[in-house]
């Protein structure tokens, strides 16, 4: 009976590619037929229409590079000094569109900064408080317990000064964003721990202008939108190139390209969106290790309560 059965799965799994070229055989030729025909059934237009839609483009049209960053993987930690530059970049140029209002000027302690350096930072800033007994809102400069602010009123005014599209907040932002990985990629990454898509796929978007469009995508490119392959959500965004060579200065000798300050900026945007990353990773190496121990330990007490019974 058991032989049988396993010649009957065996057949059935070698018969099953023969089944399947057969049957693609069948709908190709069969497609290639009443499309040639002058009496087009309908069966030929939604061939017809799928294949049109296999055309369309799938974005993003490039897959983000994978890069290797110091808070990847079980041991990931913060690299403090580029935590620095990152913000010093986010500071200088990407505020002026990208507000982050989950972040407070007191959590920049966290990169090596102390209480004076954060307070005169924060002064930099003009807040908008209020109402004062008159009524009236006021703008005073930025205390330490403030969020940074975004530059615009409202999200309408964000979008009116950006050609319809507002530049969304940075808070959550590298987490917000990840390009899907694909088969059988993703099931690797369940074993290595990719969690870093949301900064791949930034430093990509960064580094990804300046590019010329195949034919058939420019096309598709819409007035006061820019190309950008790694755009994940079509084939150009309203952002402008945000940043170019040499425009931030970095005091410790790091290279200031396009390359190194999307680096900076996606590590900080990473911070700002979970600032407890590496904590978390001590802790669950710490619990792993402890649960290999208890483990055994959970072993050697079993033998020891079952010893006496006889089995
Ligand atoms: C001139 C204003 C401006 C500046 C400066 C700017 N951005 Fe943007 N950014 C935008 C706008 C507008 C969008 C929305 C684009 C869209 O959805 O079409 C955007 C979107 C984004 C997105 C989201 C893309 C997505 O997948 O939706 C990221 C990430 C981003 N910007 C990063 C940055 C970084 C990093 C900097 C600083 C180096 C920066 N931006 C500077 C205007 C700006």
């Amino acid at each position: 009976m058991k032989t049988l059965l396993s010649a009957f799965l065996a057949a059935g799994l070698m018969a099953m590619p023969l089944g399947i070229a057969s049957a693609q055989e069948n709908q190709g030729s069969g497609a290639s037929v009443e499309a040639n025909s002058d009496a087009a059934t309908e069966d030929a237009g939604e061939i017809a229409a799928e294949e049109g839609h296999s055309e369309s483009p799938h974005y993003p049209l490039k897959k983000p590079e994978e890069l290797s960053w110091s808070f990847a993987g079980p041991f990931g930690h913060w690299d403090i000094a580029q935590l620095q530059r990152g913000l010093k970049v986010y500071k200088e140029v990407c505020s002026a569109c990208h507000g982050m209002r989950l972040v407070a000027f007191r959590n920049l302690e966290d990169l090596g900064y102390n209480e004076a350096q954060v307070k005169a930072f924060a002064a930099e800033y003009t807040i908008q408080d209020g109402p004062n007994a008159d009524g009236e809102m006021f703008d005073r400069p930025g205390i330490a317990s403030d969020y940074f602010p975004s530059p615009f009123p409202n999200p309408e005014a964000a979008a009116a000064a950006n050609n319809g599209a507002a530049p969304p907040d940075f808070s959550l932002l590298a987490k917000a964003r990840a390009v899907e990985r694909g088969f059988p990629t993703f099931l690797f990454d369940l074993f290595s721990q990719y969690q870093e898509a949301g900064p791949d796929y930034i430093h990509a978007l960064l580094t990804g202008y300046d590019q010329e469009p195949p034919a058939e995508i420019a096309d598709l490119i819409q007035d006061g939108t820019y190309y950008n392959p790694y755009f994940i959500s079509g084939p150009a965004l309203a952002m402008p190139t945000p940043i170019a060579d040499d425009q931030v200065e970095y005091p410790d000798g790091a290279p200031q390209t396009v390359d190194q300050y999307s680096r900076d900026v996606s590590a900080f945007m990473m911070w700002a969106a979970e600032p407890h990353l590496a904590e978390r990773k001590a802790t669950g190496f710490v619990v792993m290790i402890f649960l290999v121990v208890f483990a055994g330990l959970l072993f050697v007490v079993k033998r020891r309560v079952w010893a006496g019974t006889p089995h």
